[in-house]
């Protein structure tokens, strides 16, 4: 039976109700300790989370934003210098690189993939270059082996973006843990989701671990003495319970995506004028998003068209960067990345969503298809 109330671009519901008890006992727990930020919690989260990607160390920050400022500071990362990255993304990487008084160099995506590839990070390399920073856009990575090579052959720092690539494997590995430094978000609608903004950087290097730990609390030495210009980025301790109770059901979560991924993609395989993600070689995506390419110049119609039947889908992301106004440059064109921006939509998914409401997306999308005539 179709959803009157309609259906949201996505349902939190699975990272609350099932364990809400849990929740509450985790966020009584901290109430009880009256340790509110950074303590015991953060520390226990650091561990296991640490232990969940198989990675030397974990240091829990406020946000995925901050996790990239931090790591490209603690990397040294800054005025006159380069940092290769996407110009498909969410705007957070590019800010950070700016923070960091660093310069971000667009470099074009694979048109399958929306990521980085290894020759166009290669095109892109300058004397200034320092680093390259790629984002596994949603869930997966494109061909990382290849840009890890690149960046190895000219000495160039890995800043992985992976906040929306939690659990998500690269051949034995979990992204994130693959470059000198990785970088998680824990904003709530995402594959791991906190009860507020959190992030989290990881990296094998002693060095990098330490400097973070040291930036995320204003870079201070001993109380009232600071070495540095750092930040106000310390975890709270809710935040770090709440992710300690859910962490143990992200993988269940992810492999539940990708079921309904598999379904999405068997149903819809065959209408004209659509194109249907792919996963690249060597990947394990999660589908933080399930995103289609809607031929035809005619995606912000079927958007419409769908929402006509209350089907909500998401457009991420509708402005490559290199076009927003702190990055213009004319001369400067992209064109998958470009192509991609007018072209892409995300359709409704989650992991517990039922077949009632799967039914209702593809027969919805179908039905708007059909009426619009794409071009095959
Ligand atoms: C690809 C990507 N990078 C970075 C971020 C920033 O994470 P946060 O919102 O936790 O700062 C996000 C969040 O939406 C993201 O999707």
């Amino acid at each position: 039976m179709a959803n009157p109330a309609g259906i949201p671009p996505t349902d939190l519901g699975h990272q609350t109700e099932p364990l809400r008890e849990a929740l509450r006992e985790a966020i009584d727990r901290v109430l009880l300790s009256k340790q509110f930020v950074l303590g015991e919690e953060v520390t226990a989260f650091e561990h296991e989370v640490a232990a969940f990607l198989g990675v030397a160390h974990a240091v829990g920050v406020n946000s995925g934003t901050d996790a990239l400022t931090i790591g490209l500071h603690a990397l040294g990362i800054g005025p006159g210098d380069e940092v290769i990255t996407s110009p498909f993304s969410f705007y957070a990487a590019v800010e950070a690189i700016s923070r960091c008084g660093a310069t971000p160099v667009f470099a074009d995506i694979d048109p399958h993939t929306f990521t980085l590839t290894p020759d166009s990070v290669r095109e892109a390399i300058t004397a200034r270059t320092r680093a390259v920073l790629p984002v596994h856009l949603y869930g997966q990575a494109g061909e990382l082996d290849g840009i890890l090579d690149v960046a190895a052959r000219h000495q160039l720092k890995v800043v992985e973006d992976a906040c929306q690539a939690f659990g998500a494997h690269y051949g034995e590995r979990y992204l994130g843990t693959l470059g000198d430094v990785g970088t998680y978000s824990f904003y709530p609608t995402k594959n791991l989701g906190a009860i507020g903004d959190a992030g989290l950087l990881v990296t094998n290097r002693n060095d990098i671990a330490d400097s973070a730990r040291h930036l995320r609390n204003h870079a201070q030495t001993r109380r009232g003495y600071h070495d540095d210009i750092g930040y106000n980025s310390r975890l709270d301790s809710i935040q770090a319970a709440a992710l300690r109770v859910r962490l143990p059901h992200v993988s269940g979560w992810n492999e539940a995506r990708r079921a309904c991924a598999a379904r999405y993609t068997e149903r819809l395989q065959d209408i004209p004028g659509i194109t249907l993600p792919a996963t690249a070689p060597g990947n394990r995506h999660i589908f933080h998003q399930y995103t289609i390419r809607v031929g035809g110049g005619q995606r912000d119609q079927l958007q419409q068209a769908m929402l006509g039947h209350n089907i909500g889908s998401v457009v991420y992301y509708p402005v490559p960067l290199h076009q927003l106004p702190m990055y213009y440059n004319a001369t400067l064109i992209l064109p998958e990345a470009e192509a991609a921006a007018e072209e892409v939509l995300s359709l409704p998914l989650w992991p517990d969503m039922d077949e009632a409401t799967m039914e209702q997306v593809v027969n919805t999308l179908r039905a708007c298809v059909h009426k619009l005539k794409l071009p095959a």
